[in-house]
Protein backbone atom coordinates (compact mmCIF):
# COMPACT_ATOMS: atom_id res chain seq x y z
CA UNK A 1 0.00 0.00 0.00
CA UNK A 2 2.38 3.13 0.94
CA UNK A 3 6.35 2.62 0.23
CA UNK A 4 8.32 4.96 1.14
CA UNK A 5 12.43 3.97 -0.41
CA UNK A 6 15.12 5.98 0.63
CA UNK A 7 13.38 9.11 1.11
CA UNK A 8 15.58 12.07 1.26
CA UNK A 9 14.21 15.78 1.57
CA UNK A 10 14.84 19.01 2.23
CA UNK A 11 13.27 22.25 3.32
CA UNK A 12 13.09 23.91 -0.17
CA UNK A 13 13.63 27.76 0.79
CA UNK A 14 16.98 27.04 2.54
CA UNK A 15 18.12 23.56 1.50
CA UNK A 16 18.03 21.96 5.11
CA UNK A 17 17.83 18.35 4.84
CA UNK A 18 15.19 17.18 6.77
CA UNK A 19 14.33 13.07 5.96
CA UNK A 20 17.51 11.51 5.54
CA UNK A 21 16.90 8.19 3.85
CA UNK A 22 13.74 7.07 5.48
CA UNK A 23 12.21 3.87 4.89
CA UNK A 24 9.13 2.41 5.78
CA UNK A 25 6.63 0.00 4.11
CA UNK A 26 2.66 0.06 5.93
CA UNK A 27 0.65 -2.87 4.00
CA UNK A 28 -3.15 -2.43 3.75
CA UNK A 29 -4.92 -3.39 6.39
CA UNK A 30 -1.87 -2.04 9.24
CA UNK A 31 -2.29 0.62 11.52
CA UNK A 32 1.28 1.69 11.85
CA UNK A 33 2.52 4.15 15.06
CA UNK A 34 5.65 6.90 14.18
CA UNK A 35 7.02 7.92 16.90
CA UNK A 36 10.03 10.06 17.98
CA UNK A 37 11.42 13.07 19.98
CA UNK A 38 10.49 16.47 19.23
CA UNK A 39 12.16 17.95 16.38
CA UNK A 40 13.20 14.65 14.39
CA UNK A 41 11.04 15.09 11.45
CA UNK A 42 7.35 13.70 11.74
CA UNK A 43 5.57 16.63 11.15
CA UNK A 44 7.67 17.43 7.77
CA UNK A 45 6.74 13.61 6.69
CA UNK A 46 3.24 14.08 6.95
CA UNK A 47 3.47 17.19 4.68
CA UNK A 48 6.21 15.39 2.62
CA UNK A 49 3.51 12.45 2.00
CA UNK A 50 0.06 15.23 1.57
CA UNK A 51 2.84 16.93 -1.22
CA UNK A 52 2.99 20.41 0.81
CA UNK A 53 4.91 22.69 -1.75
CA UNK A 54 7.92 23.60 0.96
CA UNK A 55 9.53 20.87 0.87
CA UNK A 56 11.99 19.31 -1.84
CA UNK A 57 12.44 15.46 -2.44
CA UNK A 58 15.82 14.85 -2.99
CA UNK A 59 16.26 11.44 -3.56
CA UNK A 60 14.23 8.00 -3.05
CA UNK A 61 10.59 7.73 -3.59
CA UNK A 62 7.28 6.96 -1.70
CA UNK A 63 4.63 4.72 -3.80
CA UNK A 64 1.13 3.98 -3.13
CA UNK A 65 -0.12 0.74 -4.66
CA UNK A 66 3.72 0.36 -6.45
CA UNK A 67 3.07 3.48 -8.15
CA UNK A 68 5.19 6.73 -7.54
CA UNK A 69 3.07 9.65 -5.99
CA UNK A 70 5.95 12.26 -6.31
CA UNK A 71 4.79 13.72 -9.20
CA UNK A 72 1.39 14.39 -8.05
CA UNK A 73 -0.32 17.72 -6.32
CA UNK A 74 -1.44 17.57 -3.31
CA UNK A 75 -5.10 17.41 -4.96
CA UNK A 76 -3.94 14.78 -6.87
CA UNK A 77 -2.57 12.62 -3.92
CA UNK A 78 -6.24 13.58 -2.56
CA UNK A 79 -8.09 12.36 -5.21
CA UNK A 80 -5.67 9.13 -5.34
CA UNK A 81 -7.28 8.38 -1.41
CA UNK A 82 -4.62 10.35 0.92
CA UNK A 83 -6.07 11.58 3.75
CA UNK A 84 -3.89 13.59 6.18
CA UNK A 85 -5.32 14.99 9.46
CA UNK A 86 -3.34 17.84 10.87
CA UNK A 87 -2.47 18.75 14.50
CA UNK A 88 -4.23 22.65 13.61
CA UNK A 89 -7.25 21.99 11.34
CA UNK A 90 -8.20 24.77 9.00
CA UNK A 91 -11.36 27.32 10.30
CA UNK A 92 -13.48 27.89 6.88
CA UNK A 93 -15.60 30.70 7.92
CA UNK A 94 -19.20 31.43 6.11
CA UNK A 95 -18.91 27.39 4.76
CA UNK A 96 -21.46 25.47 6.82
CA UNK A 97 -19.60 22.11 7.60
CA UNK A 98 -22.33 20.41 5.82
CA UNK A 99 -21.62 21.99 2.50
CA UNK A 100 -17.85 21.33 3.05
CA UNK A 101 -18.37 18.03 3.65
CA UNK A 102 -21.05 18.00 0.42
CA UNK A 103 -18.38 19.33 -2.06
CA UNK A 104 -15.48 17.38 -0.79
CA UNK A 105 -17.48 14.09 -0.79
CA UNK A 106 -18.59 14.88 -4.80
CA UNK A 107 -15.07 15.72 -5.66
CA UNK A 108 -13.76 12.60 -4.33
CA UNK A 109 -16.23 10.45 -6.50
CA UNK A 110 -15.13 12.92 -9.35
CA UNK A 111 -12.09 11.18 -9.36
CA UNK A 112 -12.98 8.09 -8.77
CA UNK A 113 -15.62 8.02 -11.78
CA UNK A 114 -18.26 7.75 -9.43
CA UNK A 115 -21.78 10.08 -10.10
CA UNK A 116 -22.58 12.65 -7.25
CA UNK A 117 -24.58 12.03 -4.63
CA UNK A 118 -28.23 12.80 -4.42
CA UNK A 119 -28.67 15.07 -1.46
CA UNK A 120 -30.48 12.58 0.03
CA UNK A 121 -28.45 9.90 -0.26
CA UNK A 122 -25.98 12.23 1.11
CA UNK A 123 -27.66 13.42 3.78
CA UNK A 124 -28.31 10.07 5.11
CA UNK A 125 -24.59 9.10 5.18
CA UNK A 126 -23.69 12.55 7.01
CA UNK A 127 -26.54 11.60 9.40
CA UNK A 128 -25.20 7.84 9.72
CA UNK A 129 -21.30 8.69 10.14
CA UNK A 130 -22.49 11.98 12.73
CA UNK A 131 -24.49 9.48 14.92
CA UNK A 132 -22.03 7.09 15.47
CA UNK A 133 -19.23 9.91 16.29
CA UNK A 134 -22.02 11.46 18.74
CA UNK A 135 -21.72 14.48 16.35
CA UNK A 136 -24.51 17.32 17.53
CA UNK A 137 -26.14 17.91 14.14
CA UNK A 138 -25.79 21.81 15.40
CA UNK A 139 -22.41 21.41 14.94
CA UNK A 140 -22.71 20.72 10.87
CA UNK A 141 -24.73 23.88 10.22
CA UNK A 142 -21.83 26.27 11.72
CA UNK A 143 -18.85 26.67 9.58
CA UNK A 144 -16.43 24.66 9.62
CA UNK A 145 -13.76 24.82 12.73
CA UNK A 146 -15.04 27.93 13.41
CA UNK A 147 -15.35 28.47 17.01
CA UNK A 148 -14.94 24.49 17.39
CA UNK A 149 -13.47 23.34 20.65
CA UNK A 150 -10.69 21.32 20.33
CA UNK A 151 -12.75 17.81 20.95
CA UNK A 152 -15.35 18.78 18.01
CA UNK A 153 -12.56 19.61 15.71
CA UNK A 154 -11.40 16.40 15.91
CA UNK A 155 -14.70 14.34 15.55
CA UNK A 156 -15.23 17.08 12.18
CA UNK A 157 -11.61 15.77 11.54
CA UNK A 158 -12.98 12.12 12.22
CA UNK A 159 -16.23 12.72 10.14
CA UNK A 160 -14.47 13.97 6.83
CA UNK A 161 -11.97 11.16 7.12
CA UNK A 162 -14.94 8.27 7.03
CA UNK A 163 -16.91 9.69 4.45
CA UNK A 164 -14.28 10.01 2.18
CA UNK A 165 -13.31 6.34 2.51
CA UNK A 166 -9.70 7.37 2.11
CA UNK A 167 -6.67 4.49 1.15
CA UNK A 168 -4.28 5.67 3.18
CA UNK A 169 -4.75 8.35 6.02
CA UNK A 170 -2.19 10.26 7.96
CA UNK A 171 -2.77 11.70 11.36
CA UNK A 172 -0.08 13.66 13.33
CA UNK A 173 -1.56 13.71 16.70
CA UNK A 174 2.13 15.15 17.85
CA UNK A 175 2.50 17.78 20.93
CA UNK A 176 -1.54 18.57 20.09
CA UNK A 177 -1.94 17.89 23.65
CA UNK A 178 -5.24 16.18 23.16
CA UNK A 179 -7.04 15.81 26.11
CA UNK A 180 -8.20 12.53 27.33
CA UNK A 181 -11.99 13.02 25.07
CA UNK A 182 -10.67 14.23 22.09
CA UNK A 183 -7.90 10.93 22.45
CA UNK A 184 -10.61 8.92 22.75
CA UNK A 185 -12.61 10.30 19.94
CA UNK A 186 -9.77 9.78 17.54
CA UNK A 187 -8.80 6.34 18.90
CA UNK A 188 -12.43 5.22 18.17
CA UNK A 189 -12.89 7.09 14.95
CA UNK A 190 -9.49 5.28 13.74
CA UNK A 191 -10.59 2.00 14.79
CA UNK A 192 -14.06 2.24 13.00
CA UNK A 193 -11.88 3.14 9.91
CA UNK A 194 -9.42 0.48 10.07
CA UNK A 195 -10.27 -2.11 7.06
CA UNK A 196 -8.94 -4.20 4.93
CA UNK A 197 -8.04 -2.19 1.60
CA UNK A 198 -7.11 0.93 3.74
CA UNK A 199 -3.43 1.92 5.57
CA UNK A 200 -3.48 4.28 8.63
CA UNK A 201 -0.10 6.04 9.80
CA UNK A 202 -0.70 7.49 13.47
CA UNK A 203 1.94 9.80 14.64
CA UNK A 204 1.95 10.30 18.06
CA UNK A 205 4.02 11.59 20.86
CA UNK A 206 1.73 9.69 23.47
CA UNK A 207 2.39 6.14 23.91
CA UNK A 208 -1.16 6.53 25.82
CA UNK A 209 -2.84 7.26 22.50
CA UNK A 210 -1.30 3.54 21.79
CA UNK A 211 -3.76 1.78 24.42
CA UNK A 212 -6.16 2.86 22.59
CA UNK A 213 -5.37 2.22 18.88
CA UNK A 214 -3.23 -0.61 19.34
CA UNK A 215 -0.78 -0.82 16.10
CA UNK A 216 0.29 -3.48 13.85
CA UNK A 217 3.85 -2.01 14.09
CA UNK A 218 5.92 1.02 16.17
CA UNK A 219 8.12 2.91 14.37
CA UNK A 220 10.69 5.44 15.67
CA UNK A 221 11.76 8.27 13.72
CA UNK A 222 15.04 10.10 14.96
CA UNK A 223 17.01 12.35 12.92
CA UNK A 224 14.83 12.00 9.51
CA UNK A 225 15.40 8.20 9.70
CA UNK A 226 13.42 5.44 10.77
CA UNK A 227 15.97 4.10 13.61
CA UNK A 228 13.80 1.07 15.06
CA UNK A 229 10.53 -0.58 13.77
CA UNK A 230 8.64 -3.38 16.15
CA UNK A 231 5.84 -4.39 17.55
CA UNK A 232 3.33 -2.64 20.31
CA UNK A 233 5.49 -3.63 22.79
CA UNK A 234 7.77 -1.11 21.52
CA UNK A 235 5.84 1.61 21.98
CA UNK A 236 5.59 0.23 25.91
CA UNK A 237 9.39 -0.11 25.98
CA UNK A 238 9.88 3.77 25.06
CA UNK A 239 7.24 4.92 27.38
CA UNK A 240 9.22 2.70 30.19
CA UNK A 241 12.64 3.52 29.16
CA UNK A 242 12.27 7.20 27.03
CA UNK A 243 14.00 7.25 23.35
CA UNK A 244 18.11 7.43 25.19
CA UNK A 245 18.85 3.72 24.47
CA UNK A 246 17.40 3.35 21.05
CA UNK A 247 18.73 6.67 20.09
CA UNK A 248 22.33 5.23 21.68
CA UNK A 249 21.82 2.08 19.90
CA UNK A 250 21.72 3.41 16.61
CA UNK A 251 24.17 5.97 16.69
N1 LIG B 1 9.71 25.00 7.07
C1 LIG B 1 10.71 24.82 7.96
N2 LIG B 1 11.63 25.77 8.18
C2 LIG B 1 12.63 25.59 9.07
N3 LIG B 1 12.80 24.47 9.80
C3 LIG B 1 11.92 23.48 9.62
C4 LIG B 1 10.82 23.60 8.70
N4 LIG B 1 10.13 22.46 8.75
C5 LIG B 1 10.76 21.67 9.66
N5 LIG B 1 11.83 22.27 10.18
C6 LIG B 1 12.77 21.70 11.16
O1 LIG B 1 12.87 20.33 10.88
C7 LIG B 1 12.96 19.56 12.05
C8 LIG B 1 11.83 18.56 12.12
O2 LIG B 1 10.62 19.22 12.41
P1 LIG B 1 9.23 18.46 12.54
O3 LIG B 1 8.99 17.67 11.33
O4 LIG B 1 8.19 19.46 12.92
O5 LIG B 1 9.52 17.50 13.78
P2 LIG B 1 8.49 16.70 14.73
O6 LIG B 1 7.14 16.77 14.14
O7 LIG B 1 9.07 15.33 14.78
O8 LIG B 1 8.57 17.37 16.07
C9 LIG B 1 12.98 20.55 13.19
O9 LIG B 1 14.32 20.77 13.53
C10 LIG B 1 12.34 21.78 12.58
O10 LIG B 1 12.81 22.93 13.22
MG1 LIG C 1 5.28 17.51 14.83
Amino acid sequence: MLEIRNLHARIAEDGTEIIRGLNLTVKAGEVAAIMGPNGSGKSTLSYILAGREDYEVTEGDILLDGESILDLDPAERAAKGVFLAFQYPVEIPGVATMQFLKVAMNEQRKARGEDELTTPDFMKRVKAAANELKINPDMLRRPLNVGFSGGEKKRAEILQMSLLEPSLCVLDETDSGLDIDALKIVADGVNALRSPDRAIVVITHYQRLLDYIVPDSVHVLYKGQIIKSGSKELARELEANGYAEIIGQAA
